[in-house]
């Protein structure tokens, strides 16, 4: 193996591109064997020890009172903006898709900065972590904002060379090998990535202490001031927000006690026979939404180290070589595992506002109604709305985000509604109101247009029948 990394590195001409590319190969190499001896361990956890998280240990959201905004001054966010929107059927970042009034998430995460920057006379900085695959289309919307009250920052995560499955070679044979030869290891590649890149000392030579990171797609992750103020006076290195699991989301991760120790518990480290027990809202009560603040000298200590050691998650794809299909690995982690190296980390178990996702485009219609409204770039729920957000289930005519638009052109008025489901041929209207549980049906050959100005209030709707 290091025979064919040290090929790919002698592909690239001598200066600072090599020198970045050489470092970048020989922690792909660390996290290579760390793979293989981790394997030949079978370093899995034993699942007698794992116990919920003392009460120390999370903390509620309610008790923490202090909202001052003196240490907005020592603040600065971080999006993750490495990966694609694939799996919304779409080309480019995610962060790209429009959202609301012709606004992607990436700009509404922009004018939540610029908000709060304008409001406290604040100078928190943003900073986007991109990878290859990200970094040429988000240079694009952040151009826009460079005469805007906000500084932004990007860099670019690890691209590391995908491995066959069968023989545990690189794919890629140089360094300008094609795009699907690479990957971008995951978001727990921030840390070494963020000193990589020299934004860690630019940070902290700006008196910056802490990063709050969240996903890029999740528009509840705003900063909030309480949070902040909490880690400053705990003098906690790392906390991690969670919030209370519902059916719909147990094979979150959880945070743990281990060996007194606070760890993030992943649903893949769990043996077969104990998932039942790990997706119970009894024993693991909440989950973590990737909203995370870190301290900032703390991962310069941890990165110079060599300390941070998050399980690998060992991702299988396929990609065209010739004519065929192989199966290729590409070894990832995740920024929520490396909670167990910080000192007094904790998570504090928030309100469900604080994690909005947008994973499929039943998700996108959620954000894009009448159930939230856009304020500073943040969504805030309708204040008449009674309990959650209601359940959505569009079928895989509207998986792509283009056939989503095309079926649903306008949004319907969904602040009354519980349940929605829609499959098959199906498209609505302009002002469709849809209340209480609504389920449309469509079977295959036929189609379902409902018309402008609908009311649909608790029905079936099956072919061209109406119950
Ligand atoms: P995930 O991969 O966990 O979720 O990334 P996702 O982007 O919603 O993907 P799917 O739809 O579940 O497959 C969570 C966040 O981390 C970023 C992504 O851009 C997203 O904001 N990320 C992920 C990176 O920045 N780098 C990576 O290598 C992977």
């Amino acid at each position: 193996m290091r025979n064919h990394l040290n090929k790919l590195i002698d592909s690239v001409p001598e200066g600072p591109q090599k020198e970045k590319f050489e470092n970048e190969i020989d922690s792909y190499f660390t996290l290579f064997r760390r793979y293989l001896s981790d394997k030949a361990a079978s370093t899995s956890l034993d699942w007698d020890q794992i116990r919920s998280p003392n009460p120390d240990e999370v903390v509620a959201y309610n008790s923490l009172k202090d909202d001052t905004t003196s240490n907005l001054s020592k603040l600065a966010v971080l999006k993750l903006n490495g990966g694609l929107g694939t799996s919304m059927g779409c080309v480019g970042p995610k962060s790209v898709i429009e959202v609301r009034d012709g606004q992607s998430f990436l700009d509404l995460s922009v004018r939540q900065i610029e908000h709060l920057n304008k409001t406290y006379d604040t100078d928190v900085p943003l900073l986007l972590m991109n990878s290859f695959n990200t970094d040429a289309d988000t240079a694009l919307i952040v151009k826009k904002y460079q005469s805007h009250r906000i500084r932004i920052r990007t860099f670019n995560q690890s691209r590391y060379p995908r491995i066959f499955k069968d023989s545990l070679l690189p794919v890629p044979h140089s360094y300008d090998d094609k795009l699907t030869a690479w990957y971008p290891p995951g978001h727990g590649d921030l840390f070494e990535s963020l000193v990589a890149s020299g934004e860690l000392d630019a940070l902290i030579a700006q008196g910056k202490e802490i990063l709050f990171v969240s996903n890029g797609d999740n528009l509840g992750a705003t900063v909030d001031t309480k949070i902040l103020n909490h880690m400053v006076s705990t003098g906690a290195e790392y906390i991690m927000e969670l919030t209370d699991k519902t059916r719909a989301d147990v094979k979150g991760g959880t945070l743990i006690n281990y060996g007194g120790q606070v760890r993030l518990l992943e649903i893949a480290q769990v043996p077969k026979d104990h998932v039942e027990e790990f997706k119970s809202i009894k024993k693991f009560t909440n989950f973590n939404t990737n909203n995370l603040w870190i301290n900032l000298k703390a991962i310069k200590r941890l990165v110079s180290s060599n300390s941070l050691e998050m399980e690998i998650i060992p991702n299988s794809k396929s990609i065209s070589v010739g004519s065929s299909e192989l199966g290729v690995l590409q070894l990832e982690t995740a920024v929520g595992a490396a909670i167990r190296y910080f000192d007094n980390a904790h998570g504090v178990v928030v309100p469900r506002s604080r994690f909005l996702p947008v994973k499929t485009c039943s998700d996108l219609l959620l954000v894009k109604s009448d159930l939230f409204q856009l304020q500073h770039g943040s969504l805030k729920i309708d204040q008449s709305r009674f309990g959650g957000a209601p359940l959505i289930k569009l079928g895989s005519h509207f998986k792509k985000v283009s056939d989503f638009q095309s079926r649903i052109p306008h949004m319907p008025k969904i602040l009354e509604l519980d349940h929605l489901t829609i499959t098959g041929n199906v498209t609505l209207g302009k002002g469709v109101h849809l209340k209480g549980t609504v389920i449309i049906v469509c079977s295959d050959g036929q189609k379902i247009d409902i018309p402008n100005g609908s009311i649909l209030e608790n029905v079936v709707i099956t072919g061209n029948l109406t119950i």
